[in-house]
């Protein structure tokens, strides 16, 4: 039954109405306070939904539809993962206006929710909840906004994973940017920075890597990039294009302000990277660090790797952009010309976290090459970039401050709660 006139209370002029003034006590009460509990969860439902699909936004243009003089509307696939994310941060606070479109099948809402925390101001940070594999909808999101250039980070990253799901890999790195490249070549946006990967060199017989080392991936993940970089190549012949295409090596290191880090979900733990493993040993969530392959023909028998911090990377795509000019395509390696092997890292690793991980050492694992670094002399040159965060220990430090405070990453995942 619903209260009498009488009974209800009705907001005061100038005040607005708060559950903290509704008398729970009174029986009376019930049904309606029932009924108003249904609607806010009603309400909160379809705010989740208009939030996470585009195709629930109402109709009316939105300044992001609107084209302003200049490169100042860049489109960041995967912009809720680990390096997307920093990277959005970035062209923020150089004031960029960013839209995000990710399906944060790996990354995390919290990113996201960081960003419009520091950046609320309309106009300035748009998320679309969108997969790439979805032609019909990518195509809406380029008509309903006015991108400028795409930053692709979008992607499944691991190369373990790689191997076991083959077809996973192709699909979201080959196909999808085929997908981006048809809705760019539709709309006429004419700039892209791409990531690829080391990944796509394979096991070079020859130290360092330059830009001019044969691509021979040994693997499904450098194969997609490397499939995928070809297909950007032809088309921004006849496309009259800006491209640059980075090659990234091993990326390590977190926002030096601790606003992001680096949250992989849980389950992708086993084909992670070494520093997470590193930090998941530290806050003892695995038992200890495995290192395989001792007996290498390198200094101290480990494997070497190049570890760029991603702030020096997301550094290199800001100023990839700025120097991005139609008909022309760059391709560059991004890392630090500086090989380290594996137990310094893990010597690092134990400086900076404090923590006395447990070591097991394992023979080689099969595939691994014993020595990878990158030959960044182009990059230098022609965008005038070099790593400046080259301190193992420091970049360590950091992203540790941030695995600290966050041991359970972002929180849940707004995608595993809808
Ligand atoms: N992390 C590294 O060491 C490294 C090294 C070389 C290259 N890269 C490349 O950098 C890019 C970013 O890597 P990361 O380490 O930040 O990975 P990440 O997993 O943290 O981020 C990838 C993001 O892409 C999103 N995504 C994946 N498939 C999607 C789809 N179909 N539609 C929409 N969104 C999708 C994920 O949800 C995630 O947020 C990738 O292209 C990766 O290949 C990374």
């Amino acid at each position: 039954m619903l209260p009498s006139n009488r009974n209800r209370q009705q907001p005061r002029a100038g005040r607005s109405w708060s559950f903290s003034e509704m008398d729970f006590s009174d029986p009376k009460r019930k049904p309606r306070f029932l009924s108003k509990l249904v609607m806010l969860a009603f309400l909160t439902a379809m705010c989740i939904l208009m939030l996470t699909h585009p195709q629930y936004h109402s109709s009316c243009p939105s300044v992001f539809a609107v084209r302003e003089p200049g490169v100042t509307h860049v489109l960041v696939t995967g912009g809720a993962g680990y390096i997307g994310s920093h990277a959005a941060l970035r062209l923020l606070t150089d004031s960029y206006r960013v839209t995000i479109v990710d399906n944060l099948s790996r990354g995390n809402i919290g990113a996201i929710k960081v960003l419009q925390k520091l950046f609320p101001q309309p106009g300035r940070l748009q998320f679309i909840y969108a997969d790439l594999g979805d032609a019909k909808s990518v195509n809406r999101i380029f008509s309903e906004n006015a991108f400028d250039a795409v930053m692709h980070f979008a992607a499944v990253a691991y190369v373990g994973e790689s191997t076991l799901e083959p077809l996973r890999y192709y699909h979201n790195i080959t196909a999808n940017t085929l997908v981006v490249l048809e809705a760019m070549a539709a709309h006429g946006v004419k700039t892209l920075i791409y990531s690829s990967t080391c990944a796509t060199y394979g096991e070079p017989e020859k130290m360092p890597i330059t830009e001019e080392t044969p691509q021979v991936p040994i693997n499904p993940y450098g194969k997609a990039k490397k499939m995928a970089e070809e297909i950007i190549l032809d088309f921004s012949k006849s496309a009259d294009l800006a491209v640059m295409i980075l090659r990234y090596f091993n990326v390590i290191g977190s926002d030096p302000e601790g606003r992001l880090g680096e949250a992989p979900r849980p389950e992708l733990r086993e084909h992670g990277r070494i520093s997470g493993a590193c930090f998941d040993a530290a806050l003892g969530i695995i038992p200890g660090l495995k290192v395989k392959g001792t007996d290498y023909e390198t200094p101290d028998g480990t494997c070497i790797r190049d570890y760029i911090d991603v702030t020096d990377l997301v550094d290199a795509h800001v100023k990839a952009l700025d120097k991005a000019q139609r008909g022309k395509v760059g391709i560059y390696n991004v890392g630090t010309g500086k090989g380290r092997s594996v137990k310094e890292f893990v010597d690092a690793c134990k400086k900076a976290t404090g923590a006395d991980i447990k070591i097991d050492y394992f023979p080689r694992r099969p595939g691994d090459y014993a020595e990878v670094y990158s030959d960044p002399t182009k990059i230098n040159r022609d965008l005038n970039w070099t790593a400046q965060r080259t301190d193992l220990l420091e970049s360590l430090r950091v992203a540790w401050r941030w695995q600290k405070l966050h041991r359970s990453g972002y929180g849940a995942p707004l995608a595993a709660t809808i």
